[in-house]
């Protein structure tokens, strides 16, 4: 039995952050604050917490950071996820790392991972990230691929001026290879200096994008419980679109709860303001019932950010 919120949206996908810490410094980042990794959640506790989302029905982790592969027991976290039994696991990453640990993650029970690779261009992916890993994400991405990880998914966030013409390299780079590209659309970021004018000069609006792929694609998949969101499918290429800006239809169809690495539920990516604590609790010696209830608490506090009144 999956839990449902108040809109009746079920619980499938927990989105599991586990550092805020990055060797990356895009210039779209949230920066989620500085924890010193010495207040991380341990892998114990990361699996704990896995466990009683497991009993409420949810049925797919995602692990995210800040960038996951940073922590040294990576690969432990998602042997002991594994354990547990879930359907589907998967990592958020930057890739610089992956190259490194595809392999083990692989044999420890990851399914598959989504990279952040907003261009193939070595000049603009410096300006992106401030960092000159171009060379060492692809090699992960290939290796990811070469150890079975499936599919691997490119995250594309587009940016006026900077990479909003190379969505069609980026996608036969993603046929080449066997990649699903993802496209998103820049989200504002708070912690940006000026917010206002971040999103004003980067935000690139994708629905022309979208309007082609419809007219070329070969066909469409709507996926109903993974925020209402489209994928399309041109020859053997897959792109699927990310568009959370002022979408009714993605909130109305979000079934992801999210855990901060702080170790505390959060019920929107575009929320702040409403989180519970259940690492603190974790600590103190909570019962699995108890935690249990603190889950149901952060549940019933999720409401759909964008609705009809908003937009
Ligand atoms: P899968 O489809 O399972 O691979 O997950 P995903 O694509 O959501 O995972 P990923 O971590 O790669 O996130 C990609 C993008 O989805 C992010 O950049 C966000 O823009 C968007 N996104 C992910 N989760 C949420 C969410 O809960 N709410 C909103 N509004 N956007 C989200
Ligand atoms: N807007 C859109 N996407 C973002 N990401 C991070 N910050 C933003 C933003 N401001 C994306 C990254 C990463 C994914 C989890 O979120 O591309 O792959």
């Amino acid at each position: 039995m999956t839990v449902k919120d108040n809109y009746d949206r079920p619980i499938i996908s927990f989105r599991m952050s586990i550092t805020n810490r990055c060797n990356v410094n895009c210039l779209y980042c949230h920066h989620d604050g500085m924890l010193p990794s010495s207040e991380e959640m341990t892998p114990d506790e990361i699996a704990k917490i896995s466990e009683v989302a497991k009993t409420l029905g949810v049925k797919k982790i995602r692990i995210s950071g800040g960038e996951p592969l940073i922590r040294k027991d990576i690969v432990e976290i998602i042997d002991k996820i594994n354990k547990i039994g879930f359907k589907d696991i998967s990592i958020t990453t930057n890739g610089t790392y992956l190259a490194k640990y595809a392999e083990d993650l692989k044999d420890a029970g990851l399914n598959r991972v989504n990279v952040s690779l907003d261009t193939l261009n070595r000049d603009t992916y410096k300006f992106i990230t401030h960092k000159d890993y171009l060379q060492s994400v692809k090699e992960g991405i290939l290796k990811a691929v070469d150890v079975g990880l499936y599919p691997v998914k490119i995250n594309m966030v587009l940016m006026k001026d900077i990479n909003q013409d190379e969505v069609w390299e980026m996608f036969d780079f993603c046929r080449e290879h066997g990649l699903i590209l993802q496209i998103i659309e820049l989200m504002e970021s708070e912690s940006c200096e000026d917010n206002n004018v971040f999103s004003k000069k980067y935000h690139y609006n994708i629905n022309p994008i979208e309007e082609k792929l419809a007219k070329i694609a070969d066909g469409v998949k709507v996926r109903e419980f993974m925020q209402d969101r489209r994928k399309y499918y041109i020859g053997n290429g897959e792109i699927e679109i990310v568009k959370p800006m002022d979408n009714t239809r993605f909130c109305k169809n979000c079934s992801r709860l999210r855990l901060t690495p702080s170790g505390k539920i959060k019920p929107c990516l575009l929320r702040n303001d409403n989180l519970t604590d259940i690492i603190g609790p974790l600590r103190n010696g909570a019962s699995d019932d108890e935690l249990r209830e603190i889950f149901l608490t952060g549940i019933n506090k999720r409401e759909p950010y964008y609705n009809d009144n908003r937009q």
